[in-house]
């Protein structure tokens, strides 16, 4: 039998059906040159960035002050709130160099506490960690846990002028909880833990990036980049103190390595260099948040299974195209009912007759689809989940040339990158297109490798660093 073919042949598709594959093909490919283009526009958005006046891309100094030495030892708590569930850990770290166990639950984070107030989320998170303690800390008095040092894996845009604060500078991800904004997040978290009767202070505010690059820098010295691909989409990796015109007035040791957290989000905000189709304009301008993550918004998953339903209602709706003809879309009109498993599971389906495919839309969504149709949206998945991975490889190239970085790993975390299917694949076939990488070169000088755990272990080594400063009396 003749193995399936993996593009699946489209013989059997409607020309008006056809003619609407090559229009999407058009409207989201994304092809060398304007990988170049938009390379180039980002990494002079870093380099803006850093400077006094900035640019559209924060880069936020995290005082993430080096690398682990691999020789942190401890037992920390983390916490990580990322955007979809909440994580509290127990992180030890044995004297054995580059080690560490980790002991965790966890939690729902309720849809209504993203859009409540900034006390209904902290009382929330301040209970979790209670319960946590309660369960781990078997006869003892949760009042007399001070000693405990917590890495608070804060996974949104803050400025700070102290690892143990964080002006929070916009919700991003879909949040919109008041009273936050603006507000430094870490005296709220800690009176509601005091509320709770939980005598812990906060030792790191740390954003999932900065942990992803800690945490692997710990086990892989090759690291220099740390990325989440998740439901949101970011970078951190260390800069010089000396190339962050921004903290000149602090007169600091300009060879002094501190971690810089991007927000690479945000690339674009300015909307002049990414191919941005009208289903990315609409997503923009109904989120909490217009004008703001133009970049996030293109390749994160929260917004990829949007994006493609966003595309079905709207070829339904065209009277040209024969789609789901006589059935009833109704299911299909919910808003972010389709997240990005719905895709993922789609590209997982072997391209021969698509019946995963089929019985996906009948369960998910009440639709019986013909065999073309359902080469349309695998058609459609396909060119989603590539323009997401070959625009997020742009960003890894430019943080890369802006450092003159040749080689390296970059350390990478999150739903996409770890569920996702050929996300890694079509992100290092973009890097090679970027760098011109052909056939002679055997292994690929950047490689976009599997995380450590930054959110619960890298959170706990920052904790770790931290205090081994303050000890020194460098704080
Ligand atoms: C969003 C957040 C950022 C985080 C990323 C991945 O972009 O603003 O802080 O790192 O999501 O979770």
């Amino acid at each position: 039998r003749k193995a399936p073919s993996r593009k699946g042949s489209m013989h059997d598709v409607p020309k008006d059906l056809m003619k609407q594959i090559k229009d999407l093909e058009a409207q989201f490919t994304v092809e060398t040159p304007k990988l170049h283009e938009i390379v180039a526009k980002f990494q002079s958005e870093l380099e803006k960035g850093l400077t006094r006046e900035g640019g559209s891309i924060p880069m936020n100094p995290t005082w993430v002050i080096g690398y682990p030495s691999g020789e942190e030892t401890g037992t920390y708590l983390a916490l990580d709130m990322g955007g979809t569930n909440l994580r509290v850990c127990e992180v030890e770290l044995p004297e054995e160099k580059g080690q560490y166990d980790i002991y965790q639950s966890k939690y729902r984070l309720p849809e209504e506490l993203k859009s409540g107030t900034g006390e209904q989320l902290f009382d929330y998170i301040a209970e979790c960690v209670k319960q946590f303690l309660i369960a781990n800390h078997e006869g003892e008095d949760i009042s007399e846990l001070k000693d405990l040092h917590l890495g608070f894996t804060f996974s949104y845009p803050c400025t700070q002028d102290a690892i143990d604060h964080g002006v929070l500078q916009r919700w991003t991800k879909g949040f919109d909880i008041s009273g936050v904004e603006g507000e430094d997040v870490v005296p709220m978290f800690e009176e509601a833990l005091e509320r709770k009767g939980v005598p812990i202070r906060i030792t790191a505010l740390v954003n999932d990036t900065t942990g992803t690059l800690i945490a692997s820098a710990y086990t892989d010295p090759l690291t220099r980049i740390g990325c989440i691909f998740g439901t949101g989409c970011n970078a951190a990796y260390m800069e010089e103190v000396g190339c962050v015109p921004k903290l000149d007035h602090l007169g600091l040791d300009p060879n002094l390595q501190i971690a810089i957290n991007c927000e690479w989000g945000a690339f674009d905000n300015e909307r002049v260099v990414l191919p941005r189709t009208v289903y990315d304009v609409h997503i923009d301008k109904t989120s909490p948040r217009p004008g703001q993550q133009i970049f996030e918004k293109m390749v994160a998953g929260l917004y990829l299974g949007e994006l493609f339903r966003l595309v079905l209602v709207d070829l339904h709706a065209n009277p040209e195209v024969k789609i789901f003809e006589g059935q009833d879309i109704s299911a299909l009109q919910n808003e972010y009912s389709l997240d990005a498993s719905f895709l993922a599971d789609i590209e997982n389906d072997p391209w021969e007759n698509l019946m995963e495919t089929h019985a996906l839309f009948e369960k998910n969504l009440k639709i019986d689809t013909t065999e073309p149709e359902r080469k349309l949206v695998r058609r459609l998945a396909e060119l989603i989940g590539t323009r997401a991975a070959r625009l997020s490889a742009c960003g890894v190239a430019a943080i890369a040339k802006k450092k003159g970085i040749t080689s390296c790993h970059v350390g990478a975390d999150g739903s996409v990158f770890n569920l996702y299917p050929h996300f890694q694949t079509r992100g290092a076939q973009a890097l090679r297109e970027i760098f011109g990488w052909g056939k002679e070169v055997r292994e690929d000088p950047i490689q976009i490798v599997p995380s450590e755990d930054g959110s619960g272990v890298g959170a706990a080594l920052i904790a770790a660093l931290t205090m081994k400063r303050i000890k020194q009396g460098i704080h």
